[in-house]
């Protein structure tokens, strides 16, 4: 059984029947009781619903702490907040020398995704913060990548850059950045959707940054071998972002107009 039900207290409102979407709840008698067999999935929507605070959840007992009762209606950013906060984004690679991130900021950043949505509730995102192991993990990438550099000149110059960084005024990869936010997760919206959630968390503490797509090819030209430096992953995760964070060294005075959105509504 997955749900602690405190059955005096439950009002047999049957809002958590309702919002069940594994028919885990039924009524009986004048209070819910979880079903034999449940599919529960831990999703914790029927804890959410419920008026009397009468639900809990096994698996997260020692995490009882992280409940807070909130009231839905009372939206706490207001629409045009929250587009000039995106208008406010850009992708930034020139950064600090001095400032490296702290053990707070990382720990504020990935509060961010502790509440992402995962398909089926997996919660299979994990991260991996590379600083100190820098030089050796990209020269495992450019390992990898290589494959492609004839296709991609960026590639090219990069393995140039680690066998001559002194001929470079930066690393064509990273620019001046010097600190990286690896997103692993099995499915890959799951993973794009907490390390969103992880770099515009980073706006609202001073941060910037931007995605990696050459890094990122690395999974999908060799998963196993990029998967040889992250032993302590599970290698059915994948690696779906790359992202490059520090404090920024300049600061923009304007948006930029983009394409317009294309929407299709059929
Ligand atoms: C998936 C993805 C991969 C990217 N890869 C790189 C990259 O390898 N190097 C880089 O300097 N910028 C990279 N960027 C940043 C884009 O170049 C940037 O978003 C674009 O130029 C628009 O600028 P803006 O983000 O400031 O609006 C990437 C962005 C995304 C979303």
């Amino acid at each position: 059984m997955h749900l602690i039900i405190d059955e005096e207290n439950c009002s047999a409102c049957e809002k958590c029947i309702t919002v069940c979407i594994r028919d885990a709840l039924k009524l009986e008698g004048d209070h819910v009781v979880e079903v034999d067999e449940s599919n529960c999935f831990d999703c914790g929507q029927c804890m959410a619903v419920c008026k009397t605070g009468s639900i809990r959840l096994k698996i997260y007992q020692d995490q009882e702490d992280r409940i807070e009762e909130y009231n839905q209606r009372e939206i706490p950013i207001s629409y045009e907040d929250y587009i000039q906060f995106l208008k406010q984004r850009r992708s930034c690679r020139w950064f600090l020398k001095r400032r490296e991130l702290s053990s707070e900021d990382y720990e504020k950043l990935f509060e961010a995704a502790y509440y992402s949505p995962t398909a089926q509730n997996m919660q299979d995102v994990e991260f991996v913060v590379i600083k100190k192991d820098l030089d050796e993990f990209l020269n495992h990438i450019y390992d990898i990548i290589k494959v492609e550099e004839d296709e991609y000149f960026r590639i090219a110059q990069f393995g140039d850059y680690l066998k001559h960084p002194e001929n470079y005024k930066y690393n064509p990869f990273l620019w001046e950045g010097k600190e990286l936010i690896l997103t692993f997760a099995k499915d890959p919206m799951d993973a794009i959707i907490a390390s969103t959630r992880v770099e515009l968390a980073g706006y609202t503490l001073g941060l910037g940054g931007f995605y990696s797509l050459f890094i990122s090819k690395a999974d999908r030209i060799n998963h196993d071998k990029l998967m040889e430096f992250f032993p302590e992953i599970d290698p059915d995760k994948h690696m779906y972002s790359v992202y490059i964070i520090g404090y920024p060294r300049v600061s923009f005075k304007r948006t930029i107009p983009h394409k317009k959105i294309k929407v299709n509504y059929k």
